[in-house]
């Protein structure tokens, strides 16, 4: 049977497919960093000339507002791509940029000199540690792999099915690009079927999952300007405002006593949990308290909107975040100042259907009416994404459930996801197409954090799982 070849290729070349995954982690793609731009094109010309050699058409695309300013996407496509009869077209989405590697020195070893470590007893197992191994690029190439696998051991790039990959260089900053690359280049996706992603994680180890929904996000930054010095804080407290006390005054009221965020018209939006959906997530027998356990806090830090589960609370309830503060004297030891701005960056994670722009000027109106005497504000737009929740009724998910169960031998759960994948909603919106999520990480995988990790066990499982899933599409 051809899958059961596909399937024998993945377990001989293994060396080899860990091999290629090094190699492309040892390209700094960090896209947010203006230093590291060439080597983001290096990583996308790197996965070019994978798809290339897996028999499929891949050109590197440039992005951005002239041509060129953004980072490239690399995109391909099955020579069958545009034969309608040749059954459903799928179009697969990854990224090839990864996050910035600080604090460098919490890593064991150099963030982009990947490393194979032993498995750890009750600790993780077999895995590769470097930037990007999880976050996306180990993700990726589980795909990437079961292409070439296919490719291999028949005749036909993917087994015959009609596949576009996009493979974007900017998720981990914004995706700032994104929606205008896919408006202008609408024809190449718009005959798509179902998009297919894999940047998301387990419930466990051997728990697989397919994810139904991801959050959107809204990320801003806020200044608050006072005087037009640094003043002595001695000649000049308490009788001129301190932006420092007067940002954390204001910002601390975006939470009533229920930990709701007070900022009017924040939940309007926002899609009530349906009973079922409730019922099934407690069923999936998370353990909230070992989640906190393993990451340093004791039972009593459970905290968050009132009335709803942790779980609930991170896959479909919307928060506000302050993810840093800045202001004043920050070195060491002491120093009496009362500084001329602080500056704090904000972000708000979405459901379905809230809408970031809606967001983002509610939240900047609420500090508009808070302006404290003698300040004035300066707001600055990060981007974000919309929210997306699939439709678990598809025969794409099926597919991907009967893949899934072939290669792990249990039924993946069905979960949502608190992150964000901006991708995706775009493409509800654009293009009125939906994702699967099929995702193979890990909660302690330390994605963006130092010593990020994929272990072995993940990547066979999503590579089998790939494969069976182009075996899955080929039958539709
Ligand atoms: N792959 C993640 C998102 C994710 C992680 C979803 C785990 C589900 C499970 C993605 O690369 C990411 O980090 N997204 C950013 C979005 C952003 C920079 C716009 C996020 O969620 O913060
Ligand atoms: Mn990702
Ligand atoms: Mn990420």
């Amino acid at each position: 049977m051809a899958l059961d070849n596909a399937l024998r290729w993945l377990t001989d070349h293994e060396r080899h497919s860990i091999d290629r995954t090094i190699e492309w982690l040892r390209i700094p793609s960090i896209s947010t960093d203006p230093a590291y731009q060439s080597d983001v094109r290096k990583a996308g010309e790197w996965a070019t000339g994978q798809l290339r050699a897996s028999g499929l058409d891949a050109e590197l695309m440039e992005t951005g507002e002239p041509e060129g300013t953004g980072h490239p996407i690399v995109v391909a496509k099955t020579p069958n791509a545009a034969d309608a009869s040749a059954g459903p077209h799928v179009l697969f989405y990854g990224h090839y940029d990864v996050q910035p590697t600080d604090p460098d020195e919490l890593w064991e070893s150099p963030a982009f000199e990947p490393v194979i470590k032993p498995a750890v007893e009750n600790g993780p197992g077999e895995r590769i540690v470097a930037r990007g191994a999880c976050d996306d690029k180990g993700q990726v190439m589980m795909f990437l792999e079961a292409l070439r696998a296919w490719k291999e051991t028949g005749d036909e790039p993917a087994g015959g099915v009609r596949f576009t990959v996009m493979l974007e260089g900017e998720e981990e900053s914004g995706s700032v690009n994104l929606g205008r690359f896919l408006e202008r280049h609408a024809d190449r996706f718009k005959d798509c079927d179902i998009c297919l992603i894999s940047d998301t994680g387990m419930l466990g180890r051997g728990k697989p999952a397919i994810t139904y929904g991801v959050r959107g996000l809204c990320y801003t930054e806020v200044t608050l300007h006072g005087p037009d010095q640094d003043l002595h804080s001695g000649l000049w407290g308490g009788r001129c405002p301190n932006p420092n006390t007067e940002l954390v005054k204001v910002l601390s009221g975006l939470w009533d006593e229920n930990r709701r965020v007070t900022v009017p018209g924040f939940y309007d939006a926002v899609r009530e949990i349906e009973p079922g959906e409730r019922e099934a997530w407690k069923k999936l027998g998370v353990d909230q308290i070992a989640a906190l356990k393993a990451i340093g806090l004791p039972p009593e830090a459970d905290v968050g909107e009132d009335g709803f589960t942790s779980v609930e609370r991170e896959w479909a309830r919307p928060t506000c975040e302050i993810n840093g503060i800045v202001g004043g004297y920050t070195g060491a030891g002491a120093k009496t100042v009362i500084p001329t701005h602080a500056t704090a960056k904000v972000s708000f994670r979405l459901v379905a259907d809230q809408d970031p722009d809606a967001i983002r000027e509610s939240f900047f109106a609420w500090l508009g009416d808070r302006t404290p005497a003698g300040c004035r504000w300066e707001f600055t737009d990060h981007g974000g994404g919309v929210p997306a929740t699939v439709s678990t009724e598809s025969p794409y998910l099926d597919a991907a459930r009967r893949a899934i169960k072939s290669a792990a031998g249990v039924e993946p759960a069905l979960i949502k996801s608190g992150g964000s994948i901006p991708v995706a909603g775009m493409l509800k919106q654009r293009l009125g197409l939906e994702t699967i999520f099929m995702g193979f990480g890990l909660e302690d995988d330390r994605v963006h954090s130092p010593n990020e990790k994929f272990e072995l066990d993940c990547f066979r499982l999503g590579t089998k799982s790939h494969a069976a899933m182009i075996d899955e599409l080929r039958r539709m």
